[in-house]
């Protein structure tokens, strides 16, 4: 059988996508209910971070563990690619060790080549174009917290970068309607767009909440963004979603952020905790989609 990768939501069908999540939902019932069968004992992983992480390496960590694999971390400080070793040598080391490759770049496109090099699955753990894994995390969470998300209405508040471009896939993968407000200049790529018949820009942050069930932002200023971050909190201000923008949206909205959260900028200091925030909830779940999605990549479910 063809290895299978995961580096955009558009690698799995939308079937494969509600079946990972279900899976998730699963998985968690199952770890909380201490009856998880240890499904991946004796494959290896390694995970490849060219920038910092918590809630994505631990999850896999924790996640391969928790199934009964293990799982290798490589930084660039310690591994050869650090010193400039191409990334095709290195996933076809790899594929002669492990199993499944994991892999955090600014550069998507030395993702792909990783992928392409690699005779074993590669999953984007981001990159600066997607985010796949998170947005697993976060349509299992609206599902467990407020139901099928085919056909709500969904709010993106923020910079057009690798979340927004992950909710465009994720609007055409889960059939949802996806209202996105950035200030100008800083929207998402038009060919991503382009495809995503449901998706669209919209004048200003209230017309995007407007009656939303999901309301979503990501930091203004990303990974490579920082020496930004003055003139982006000028420019984004407008955008900062709180609990006044939350009550425009539909009742019983959720909201999300993938976190790390910048107090004071795209969030106030109190929405995380308001109760219709589901952004701790999607953080736990990252642990429980990625532990799905490792087995799914290698053929255990
Ligand atoms: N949301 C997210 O990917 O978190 P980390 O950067 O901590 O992995």
């Amino acid at each position: 059988m063809a290895k299978r990768d995961f580096l955009t939501l558009l690698d799995c069908s939308p079937q494969e996508l509600r079946a990972l999540t279900q899976r998730a939902a699963e998985l968690k019932r199952q770890q909380r209910a201490g009856t998880a069968r240890r499904s991946l004992v004796g494959y290896t992983g390694a995970l490849i971070m060219q920038l910092q992480s918590t809630r994505t390496r631990v999850a896999f960590e924790a996640g391969m563990q928790q199934l009964g694999g293990s799982l290798i971390f490589l930084s660039p400080a310690d591994s050869q690619f650090g010193r400039g070793e191409p990334i095709a040598d290195t996933a076809r080391v790899l594929s002669e060790m492990v199993d499944v490759l994991m892999i955090r770049s600014t550069s998507h496109e030395d993702v792909q080549s990783l992928a392409e090099a690699a005779a074993i699955p590669v999953i984007n753990a981001m990159t600066a174009q997607h985010h796949p894994c998170q947005l697993l995390a976060d349509m299992q969470t609206f599902e467990e917290l407020r139901g099928p998300v085919a056909g709500r209405r969904v709010a993106f508040l923020g910079d057009g970068y690798n979340m927004c471009n992950s909710y465009i896939n994720a609007a055409r993968q889960w059939g949802f309607d996806l209202r996105i407000a950035c200030p100008s200049g800083y929207e998402p790529a038009a060919e991503l767009l382009a495809p995503a018949g449901n998706a669209a820009l919209v004048q200003s942050p209230h017309e995007a909440v407007e009656g939303a069930d999901l309301v979503v932002t990501d930091v203004w200023s990303s990974m490579g963004h920082e020496e930004e971050t003055a003139q982006r909190r000028e420019r984004f201000a407008p955008y900062q979603v709180n609990e006044a923008l939350l009550d425009q949206a539909a009742a019983n909205a959720l909201f999300l952020h993938c976190l790390p959260a910048h107090r004071g900028e795209e969030v106030n200091h109190t929405v995380l905790d308001d109760p219709r925030s589901g952004a701790w909830v999607a953080a736990g779940n990252r642990l429980h989609s990625q532990k799905a999605l490792l087995e799914f990549l290698l053929g255990v479910f």
